[in-house]
């Protein structure tokens, strides 16, 4: 089964994106393994604390990422852009200089928010971000999520059918895409077989 290393963009307690992010896992158990990132002991970017001994957290990060088959970012929406929580974690995982963790990862992106257009802005900027950092990233279908408490069951799981459905899809999808992206992504790598 592929594993995901997915990454939510919301350190909050009570964040409607992990719980988004936790039903979508549940949704696609036995298909895809979702392994949960935690970014809550990952400090603010700064080049100094790759000195000595880095930041145990960063390299458990990179650990977690490099070792998976592909990402999922599920970010919330701050003011129409993505969550500074996973921009500070990219950076740190493009990081030492020649060991970009995310190179050639398939990726994709979800979120959430209370607002009616579903964080649609944050992903969408999300996007540009994953692309520079050389991820290969699903562009379809795109899942906005306009977060209605009733859409979800006491457990957490998603019970709204039209959503749900959509996920569905979605997770067909991602499976389908981290299988297609693993080709050879030079000439020379296919020469070599
Ligand atoms: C928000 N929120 C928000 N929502 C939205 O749909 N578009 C936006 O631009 C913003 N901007 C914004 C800025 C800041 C600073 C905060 C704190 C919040 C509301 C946001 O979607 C809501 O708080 C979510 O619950 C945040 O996601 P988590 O933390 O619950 O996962």
């Amino acid at each position: 089964m592929k594993q995901v290393a997915i990454l939510v963009g919301s350190l909050r307690r009570e964040s409607i994106n992990r719980k988004f992010a936790e039903s979508v896992a549940r949704l696609a158990a036995g298909r895809l393994d979702f392994q949960f990132v935690p970014l809550g002991e990952i400090p603010l970017y700064n080049e100094d604390l790759w000195e000595g001994a880095p930041p145990a957290a960063v390299l458990e990060m990179k650990r977690q990422v490099e070792a998976a088959d592909a990402v999922l970012f599920v970010t919330p929406e701050y003011n129409r852009f993505f969550s500074p929580v996973i921009k500070n974690a990219v950076d740190w995982g493009t990081r030492p200089w020649g060991q970009n963790s995310w190179e050639a990862k398939p990726a994709a992106i979800l979120g959430c928010s209370p607002g009616s257009l579903g964080a649609s802005a944050a992903q969408n900027s999300l996007k540009s971000l994953l692309v520079v950092c050389d991820m290969v990233l699903m562009g379809q279908p795109e899942v906005y999520l306009s977060y209605k408490p009733e859409c979800f069951n006491a457990a957490g799981d998603l019970v709204d059918p039209k959503w749900r459905a959509l996920l569905e899809r979605w997770v067909d999808r991602f499976e389908g895409w981290i299988e297609m992206t693993r080709q050879p992504r030079t000439r020379a790598q296919a020469d070599a077989g």
